[in-house]
């Protein structure tokens, strides 16, 4: 059968009208559906499922992380009128932020962690959900940044049952809390690099890999971001203990062994006077 040309207008408008009222449709839940709205529920402290889950969500660091301008609904797609009937699991992180999730998976952590290794960090880890700092924020939280550029790192990397595991060097926190960048960190400095300012962050690669930023190829680069003349850095090994932290570090045990035999001695000692206070009694 042949169609006339106004019988395909009115395929088209009528297909139009459709799309639109879809269209519609869709603008109308969102409407209703704006983060306020949820937040009304879940910015309740101690709002949980019947199973005792927590769902409560902390309106504050909501309002002021990377995803405010995207909604509840940005990352939650769907009807989340409640009661919710069909609640749908929220879109991963790499679903948008696809590059950096490519470079996630090229380094150590993400690759380990696409195997299923619960010992890795992912996205989460690191960055959090719903409290998620955007980056021009960092410098101006101090905290923030100590979390997502030190702490969170320190958490694993200080963990001596961890590193033993992966045949890793628990030295890493002492060895930079002790050396200049950790010093003048301590004293407040925002300058000062910390372990994902030399390492990388989202992708993390081993020092051996030619692409790792601290491959000695790449020191003079690395370093040189903050440093003048960083060449004289180029051969320097990084994660050493100073010499003075050294000796405070033998001096804290020889004090540490002092108070030992001191309190052993005064342990006897108790046990002898009661013995001799028994005896005479
Ligand atoms: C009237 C209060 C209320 C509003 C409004 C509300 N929620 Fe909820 N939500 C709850 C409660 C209570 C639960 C716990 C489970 C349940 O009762 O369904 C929950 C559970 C959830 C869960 C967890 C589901 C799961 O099974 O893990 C998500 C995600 C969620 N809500 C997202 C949203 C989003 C997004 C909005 C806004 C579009 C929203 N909620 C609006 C009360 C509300
Ligand atoms: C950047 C994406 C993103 C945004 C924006 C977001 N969520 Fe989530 N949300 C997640 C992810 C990922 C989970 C983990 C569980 C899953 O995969 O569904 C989650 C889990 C939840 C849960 C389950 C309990 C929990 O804390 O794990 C609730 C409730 C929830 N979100 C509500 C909200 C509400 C309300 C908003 C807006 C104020 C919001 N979410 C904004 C990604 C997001
Ligand atoms: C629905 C898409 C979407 C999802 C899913 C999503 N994001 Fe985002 N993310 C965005 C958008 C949009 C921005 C804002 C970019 C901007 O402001 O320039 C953003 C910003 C960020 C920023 C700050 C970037 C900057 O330069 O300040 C970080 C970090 C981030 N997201 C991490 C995450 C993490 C972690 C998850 C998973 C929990 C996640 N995102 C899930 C869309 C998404
Ligand atoms: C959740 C725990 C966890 C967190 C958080 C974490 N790591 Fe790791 N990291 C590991 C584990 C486990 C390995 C070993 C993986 C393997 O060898 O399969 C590893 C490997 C590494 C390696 C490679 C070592 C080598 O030579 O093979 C470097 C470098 C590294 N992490 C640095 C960092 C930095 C920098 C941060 C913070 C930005 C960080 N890690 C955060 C657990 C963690
Ligand atoms: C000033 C730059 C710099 C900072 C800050 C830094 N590192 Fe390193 N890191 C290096 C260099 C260079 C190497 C490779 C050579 C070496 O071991 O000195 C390295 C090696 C490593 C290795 C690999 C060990 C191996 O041999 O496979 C791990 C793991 C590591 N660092 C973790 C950390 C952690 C955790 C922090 C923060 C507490 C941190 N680093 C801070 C420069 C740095
Ligand atoms: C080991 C901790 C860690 C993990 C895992 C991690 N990130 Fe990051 N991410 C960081 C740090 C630290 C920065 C800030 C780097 C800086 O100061 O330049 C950052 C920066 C970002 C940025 C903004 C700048 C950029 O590089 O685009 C986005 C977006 C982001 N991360 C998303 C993600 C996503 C998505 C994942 C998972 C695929 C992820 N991150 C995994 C620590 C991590
Ligand atoms: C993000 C910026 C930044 C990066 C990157 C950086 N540093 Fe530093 N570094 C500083 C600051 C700031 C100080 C000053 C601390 C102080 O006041 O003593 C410092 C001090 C030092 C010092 C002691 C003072 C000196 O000049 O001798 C050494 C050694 C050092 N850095 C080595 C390195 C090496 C090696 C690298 C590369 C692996 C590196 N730094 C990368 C910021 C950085």
């Amino acid at each position: 059968m042949v169609k006339h040309e106004w019988q395909k207008r009115a395929v088209v408008s009528s297909a139009l009208a459709a799309a639109l009222s879809a269209i519609l449709l869709v603008a109308n839940v969102a409407a209703g559906q704006t983060s306020e709205e949820c937040l009304r529920c879940h910015g309740l402290r101690g709002l949980t499922k019947p199973t005792g889950e927590s769902v409560a969500i902390d309106s504050a660091a909501f309002m002021a992380s990377a995803h405010a301008k995207i909604g509840c609904t940005g990352c939650h797609e769907g009807d989340w009128s409640y009661p919710h009937v069909e609640t749908q699991k929220a879109l991963a992180c790499g679903e948008c932020h696809q590059d950096t999730y490519r470079r996630y998976l090229s380094g150590i952590h993400g690759r380990e962690a696409q195997k299923g290794n619960p010992d890795v960090p992912t996205c989460i880890t690191c960055h959090g959900i719903h409290d998620v700092v955007p980056m021009a924020e960092l410098a101006k939280r101090r905290k923030a940044m100590e979390t997502l550029l030190l702490d969170k790192c320190v958490d694993c990397h200080a963990n001596k049952q961890l590193m033993q595991k992966y045949g890793l060097p628990l030295d890493r926190y002492v060895t930079y809390e002790t050396s200049a960048h950790g010093r003048a960190d301590r004293f407040g400095s925002l300058a000062v690099a910390r372990c994902a300012t030399c390492h990388g962050a989202c992708a993390i690669l081993p020092p051996e890999d030619p692409e790792s930023p601290v491959n000695p190829k790449n020191l003079v680069k690395t370093c040189g971001k903050c440093h003048e003349h960083p060449e004289r850095f180029a051969k320097r090994r990084f994660h050493v203990m100073s010499a003075a932290a050294q000796t405070s570090a033998v001096y804290t045990k020889i004090l540490r062994a002092v108070i030992g035999v001191i309190v052993a001695f005064g342990a006897v000692g108790a046990v002898v006077f009661a013995i001799v206070a028994i005896r005479q009694e």
